[in-house]
């Protein structure tokens, strides 16, 4: 009698304990989280162990910087005794997805501190910041990772019901520092736009591309938003663009400085690495080649990168005019402190990687985007019209505050 009640005295106290361990999960506040929120992003390592090099991601001070951009944004922390164990962002927009408008919730930068991990703190933040996107009208959960990162596919997959349907490529081009470089064809016109003529412009010829924003102009004006250029084949000898020149082929491109936000920066050691956290996806998708190559000087001081976006092209010639442009934004980025890298991402089969300048070396060829219907039958059936083959070779538009 007296092994059962001591039985079950030791199984009650196992319970309490259970519930006291377990994580709480809750709103970043900005006053109590800033360092510790750093401090466990340096703690957390993405993508596969075995790289020599780790990059880091100087938040310059600001943890929440990759969704202050956005019209809605929350940060979720997971707490278990008085510690940061976990962590995700997420910000919630109105986009086209698939031939209508839809208010979309994007869910980055999870994390769970190694000896925490298989412990359903990931899950739960994950279910915790998909209740706030349905309180906010959410109707898809969308979310982007490595093909190869099996924890976070299997959670988002296997757990949580999101389905697998775009393949983008991240192109990446270094900046060459030493000189500039000579724009192809001497007929082509290279032209700067009004904020305003950019909007109309995306909004005629962009609208209907997958996540094209709603609130385009808001990008668009935002100060990191460095501007919008249309190339043009001058054959006719105009000074200035104006949509009635009706040039056969035209193309147009906007530049994103993400240098503003945060910077990156190569590593050896990551305990040399004080005041460095990880919080940008590209992270894990840049320089696959660090495995390879032991050694490269330039980028171990913190860096910039301009991240070209709304890329669009018409016209047999396009393609030139979209590789004109690039070069373009690299000597662009040559006067800009600190910027060593140009970084595009393109639709999966999307014909644009062709005439976007990149080294194959430093790119992601396939970046993995994984979607959830939040709401009823009508949207699970869009989710599955957007994971058909066709819907894979389609141009997608990847919003700069999402990088
Ligand atoms: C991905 C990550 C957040 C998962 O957090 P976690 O708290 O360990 O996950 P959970 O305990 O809630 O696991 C839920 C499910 O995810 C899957 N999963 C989690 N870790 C896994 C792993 N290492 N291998 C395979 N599946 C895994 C399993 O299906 C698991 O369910 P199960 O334990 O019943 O099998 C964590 O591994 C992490 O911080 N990784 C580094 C950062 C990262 O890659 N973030 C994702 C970027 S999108």
């Amino acid at each position: 009698m007296l092994h059962v009640h001591r039985y079950i005295y030791i199984q009650k106290k196992i319970l309490i304990i259970m519930v006291y361990m377990e994580a709480i999960v809750r709103s970043y506040d900005d006053q109590i989280d800033r360092a510790r929120v750093e401090d466990l992003e340096r703690r957390c390592e993405v993508g596969p162990a075995e790289r020599v090099f780790q990059l880091y991601t100087d938040t310059l001070g600001d943890p929440i910087c990759r969704i202050r951009n956005s019209p809605m944004y929350k940060m979720l922390v997971a707490e278990m005794d008085k510690e940061l164990v976990g962590l995700i962002q997420g910000s919630v927009k109105i986009v086209r997805v698939y031939n209508k408008k839809a208010k979309v919730g994007y869910v980055l930068g999870l994390r769970v501190v190694p000896i925490h991990r298989r412990k359903g703190i990931g899950l739960r933040l994950v279910k915790k910041l998909e209740e706030w996107f349905i309180s906010s009208d959410v109707e898809y959960a969308y979310m982007a990772t490595e093909n190869d990162n099996e924890a976070s596919v299997n959670l988002f997959v296997n757990k949580l019901g999101y389905v697998k349907f775009r393949t983008p490529s991240i192109l990446v081009n270094p900046v060459n520092n030493t000189r500039p470089i000579h724009v192809s064809s001497s007929n082509i016109e290279i032209v700067k736009l009004k904020v305003e003529d950019a909007e109309l412009m995306y909004r005629r010829f962009m609208a209907s591309t997958d996540f094209f924003p709603d609130d385009i102009g808001n990008i668009l004006r935002n100060k990191l938003s460095l501007g919008t250029w249309v190339a043009y084949d001058n054959q006719k000898g105009q000074s200035s663009w104006s949509e009635e020149l009706k040039p056969k082929s035209w193309a147009m491109v906007s530049v994103w400085n993400s240098g503003e936000l945060f910077k990156l920066r190569l590593g050896k050691a990551p305990l040399s690495c004080l005041i460095y956290t990880k919080s940008s996806r590209l992270i894990d998708k840049f320089f696959p080649w660090f495995k390879v190559i032991p050694s490269i000087p330039d980028f171990f001081n913190p860096f910039g990168f301009y991240f070209i976006y709304g890329v669009h092209r018409e016209g047999p010639v396009s393609g030139k005019l979209v590789k004109a442009l690039c070069q373009f934004v690299h000597n662009m980025a040559m006067e800009t402190r600190d910027c060593k890298v140009i970084v595009t991402e393109v639709g999966g089969n999307d014909s644009l990687r062709f005439h976007i300048p990149h080294w194959k070396l430093l790119s992601c060829p396939e970046d993995l985007w994984c979607i959830k219907a939040l709401k009823n039958e009508d949207h699970t059936t869009t989710v599955h019209e957007l994971t058909k083959t066709q819907a894979t070779t389609k141009a997608l538009f990847v919003d700069p505050r999402e990088v």
